[in-house]
């Protein structure tokens, strides 16, 4: 038999998501109605590793009051980061080069020492990953899956990407009209990382004339071809919705930054190369608009506030019921509770026969393929 639980801790890890205060407030109301107390850790684990860091302390007490009003604000009251995982923390030597050690003890010892009995993660894949490992070092932990770019696997999808990808779809509305009015390519990047899932989405919703996406190396004659077309048929514009993580079939996937200890590469100027390719291609203005972190920002749509409420109350429920080293998931109409081994690590990539993408084709849309 599990203990029973008298405190909990949650913690947000990783890229914001709109979405993550409505699962900290689902989580702590419904600890609040078990009798339990709930913790908020701030930072990812930074409120445990330099508490002298926060004012008010790296772990705060989350009462009813404190989660009062949050569900439809973006961010995260905890804070969040993705850097400094503790597993494989960064640690500068005296000599200034930089050595990984595994600061998970710590953690542990912080749980053991304020008689902590689980935590709730709530994170992308590299934060769900470390819930793995202290799970498996014998923490009680629940994952929550957040991120924009529903690369996750094993939960239907993600809270955070419906947002992002209403917003991306938003903004192609309005770029058709100023497109058309001056006979323009129009090139939207967006963000998702090694996945095209808000591209394929919103690029569909929007109305895009071709998306570009990391699981279709693409060839820019074929999307130039399918410009002149349009012109052609007096179609003067075009939009084109172009994955962060999208690579040329004959080229280099574009990086703002390499991957260093502690910080995943960062990507970024695939939006501009196209927007200067096809201008070249088709004698046609071409410009550029990145979405990049407006993606993460605004309230979560409804989609996402019931998710992140019901994950949310899912963890606590799942806690309670004994489940542990366990990702909460959708799988529509309900959540169920899938191992966090088979989720850590592992990438969601969009099928490319799946139904969606098909949708895509039949509709015209080029994928920069041929
Ligand atoms: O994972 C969410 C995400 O927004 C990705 O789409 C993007 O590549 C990355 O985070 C950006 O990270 P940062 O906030 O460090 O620039």
């Amino acid at each position: 038999m599990p203990q029973t639980i008298r405190r909990i801790a949650i913690n947000t890890g990783g890229g914001d998501a709109p979405g993550l205060n409505a699962v900290i407030r689902a989580a702590a109301i419904a600890a609040a109605n078990r009798g339990w107390e709930c913790y908020g850790i701030r930072e990812g684990f930074n409120g445990i590793l330099f508490p002298e860091r926060y004012a008010e302390g790296g772990v705060i007490r989350l009462t009813r009051d404190r989660v009062r009003g949050i569900a439809h604000l973006g961010g995260t009251i905890l804070g969040t980061t993705n850097k400094g995982n503790p597993i494989h923390y960064p640690l500068r030597m005296p000599d200034g080069s930089i050595k990984e050690v595994d600061r998970s003890g710590e953690i542990l010892d912080f749980f053991a020492k304020k008689e902590i009995d689980a935590l709730i993660s709530i994170g992308g894949d590299g934060s769900l990953t470390i819930a793995n490992a202290l799970a498996q070092k014998g923490l009680r932990v629940v994952g929550v899956p957040k991120t924009i770019d529903n690369d996750l696997d094993k939960t239907n999808t993600t809270f955070g990407f419906d947002t992002a990808v209403s917003f991306a779809t938003d903004c192609l509305d309005r770029l058709h009209s100023t497109a058309e009015s001056h006979q323009r390519i129009m090139v939207v990047e967006v963000m998702g990382r090694y996945a095209g899932w808000i591209a394929l989405h919103a690029g569909i919703s929007g109305g895009a004339h071709a998306i570009l996406i990391p699981e279709i190396p693409f060839n820019l004659d074929a999307v130039a071809a399918r410009i002149r077309e349009r012109d052609g048929q007096g179609r003067m514009y075009s939009l084109v919705v172009v994955a962060e993580g999208a690579q040329p079939a004959h080229g280099q996937r574009a990086i703002v930054a390499q991957a260093e200890v502690g910080h995943a590469e960062r990507l970024g100027g695939i939006g501009e190369r196209v927007a200067k390719a096809l201008g070249e291609l088709t004698g046609k203005d071409a410009r550029t608009v990145v979405l990049g972190h407006l993606l993460r920002g605004g309230s979560p749509t409804t989609f996402d506030r019931l998710a992140a409420l019901r994950f949310g109350a899912a963890a606590v429920r799942g806690l309670d019921e004994g489940q542990s080293g366990v990702m909460v998931a959708l799988a529509f109409p309900n959540v169920k509770y899938v191992p966090l081994e088979e989720v850590a690590g592992r990438m969601k990539s969009v099928p490319l026969d799946g139904d969606t993408l098909i949708t895509g084709r039949d509709l015209g849309i080029s994928f920069g393929e041929g």
